[in-house]
């Protein structure tokens, strides 16, 4: 199977971070080896010279998440020289070229604090209504029963990245945003570059201008021709007005972290339930379980390796370790949520496990705004898949099955499955 060819974040993480840190071990569900370890927070040297601290307890990730001492607003608290690949990737991925892009920090609520973060988000939360949720819902079903049923029309074989995991979610964006049928094809097609490991550099950099470009357009379009959908709803309900700029990142971040990261938890989580075939049974047996299983593949595969992180904006003790002002701290997402101070047996995928909070979505003013939505795709894609293809199973060893390693958002690049 395809060897990945390096885009912009995989160098990116190449250069900076120890290989134990960014490649797993024997089993590609667990984190790896290089963030597993007894202390909660340690110092973490990286490639660069840069020093930046990594947290691998829950309970400590949940402080760096909740404490104002802890801010999202990187750009502003940090030491410059700390820049972490994560981030360089994150902020790269949400927006094209700067030249494209002058105003660019308009609308990048997620490296904002309070109160700055406050206003755009209570303004994105207003238009995650629960009406727009079940609407999303209903389509949510009809995308998954009409890309499942192609597969089985096409054949007995599919790569269920391409044919299920990557259209999903990003034919619900296109509901939620109100992109238009007809554009559909084309956003797809650029937003499948932004994903496809062996795009270059340069084709993922000239598919983010387009879709920049492309996003302005759509902004403008509803200005003058509102709909019921979310860029024409935060156009309406924002007082003062929001610009286009402002209202273009916007539509970026939930474009950028609504996509990639469902799309790699339908892929990944199906091959982990494939992976765990006494778990499988189970939820064949009870279809109720899928709540269950949703929960607990957010936390047992927890695919945002390195993605959350924040600058301390003074000096601040966690579990013993002075940290000072200025310092990157790095939450390790896939070892908190197996962190067994706080979980019994963590490295067993467990469908009976009693449901108490992970931290997959994070914690705190920034928590994952599209939870919901993303917990409906999961639901529904992930039910539809097992009831509709009774006995799929993977079409290839799972050894040969081509990880993400490196890759800022966990997963599978492809996922060859077969059914009769
Ligand atoms: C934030 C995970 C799906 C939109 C986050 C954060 C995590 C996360 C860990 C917190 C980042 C931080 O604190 O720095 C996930 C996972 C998903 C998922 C694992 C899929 C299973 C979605 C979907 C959407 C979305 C479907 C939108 C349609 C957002 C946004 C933020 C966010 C806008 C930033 C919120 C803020 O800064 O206030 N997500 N997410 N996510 N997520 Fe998700």
């Amino acid at each position: 199977l395809t060897e990945e060819a390096p885009s912009a974040s995989t160098t990116a993480m190449r250069r900076i971070l120890p290989p134990d840190m960014v490649e797993r071990g024997r089993c590609p569900f667990d984190p790896p080896p290089g963030l597993r370890g007894k202390d909660a927070v340690r110092p973490l040297d990286l490639l660069n010279g840069a020093r930046a601290w990594l947290v691998t307890g829950f309970e400590e990730a949940r402080t760096v998440l909740s404490d104002a001492r802890f801010s999202a607003d990187k750009m502003r608290h940090r030491d410059a020289t700390s820049l972490q690949p994560h981030e360089v990737a994150a902020m790269e991925a949400a927006q094209p070229p700067k030249a494209e892009m002058p105003e660019r920090e308009d609308g990048l609520f997620v490296f904002m604090d309070p109160p700055e973060h406050t206003r755009l988000r209570r303004l994105l939360t207003g238009q995650f209504t629960v009406r727009r949720m079940r609407e999303l819902e209903s389509r949510v079903t009809e995308i998954a029963v009409e890309h499942i049923e192609a597969m089985k029309a096409a054949g007995t074989e599919a790569d269920l990245v391409p044919a299920f995991a990557l259209p999903l979610p990003s034919l619900v964006i296109c509901e939620l945003l109100g992109v238009d049928y007809a554009d559909r094809a084309e956003f797809q097609e650029r937003t499948a570059v932004g994903l496809n490991a062996n795009s270059t550099p340069q084709e993922q950099a000239a598919a983010r201008a387009e879709l920049y470009a492309y996003m302005r357009r759509l902004v403008a379009g509803k200005r003058s021709n509102p709909a019921d959908d979310l860029l024409s709803g935060l156009i309406h309900d924002a007082q003062p007005p929001l610009t286009d700029a402002q209202l273009t990142d916007v539509a970026l971040v939930l474009l950028n972290a609504g996509h990639e990261t469902t799309a790699n938890m339908l892929g990944l989580g199906t091959f982990a339930l494939l992976e765990h075939p006494g778990q499988l049974a189970a939820l064949r047996a009870d279809p109720s379980l899928i709540d269950n299983t949703v929960e607990e593949l957010l936390r047992y595969l927890s695919i945002i390796q390195l993605g959350v992180s924040r600058v301390t904006t003074e000096p601040v003790t966690l579990a013993g370790v002075d940290l000072p002002a200025g310092a990157t701290v790095v939450i390790a997402t896939p070892e908190i949520n197996r962190d067994p101070r706080h979980w019994s047996d963590p490295d067993a995928f467990d469908l009976s496990r009693p449901r108490t909070p992970h931290l997959a979505f994070g914690h705190g003013v920034h928590q994952c705004l599209g939870q919901q939505l993303a917990r409906i795709e999961m639901r529904i894609g992930l039910g539809e898949l097992i009831s509709r293809l009774p006995d799929l199973r993977l079409a290839v060893p799972a050894e040969q099955v081509p990880v993400r390693n490196e890759m800022l958002i966990f997963g599978v690049h492809s996922l060859p499955v077969t059914w009769s």
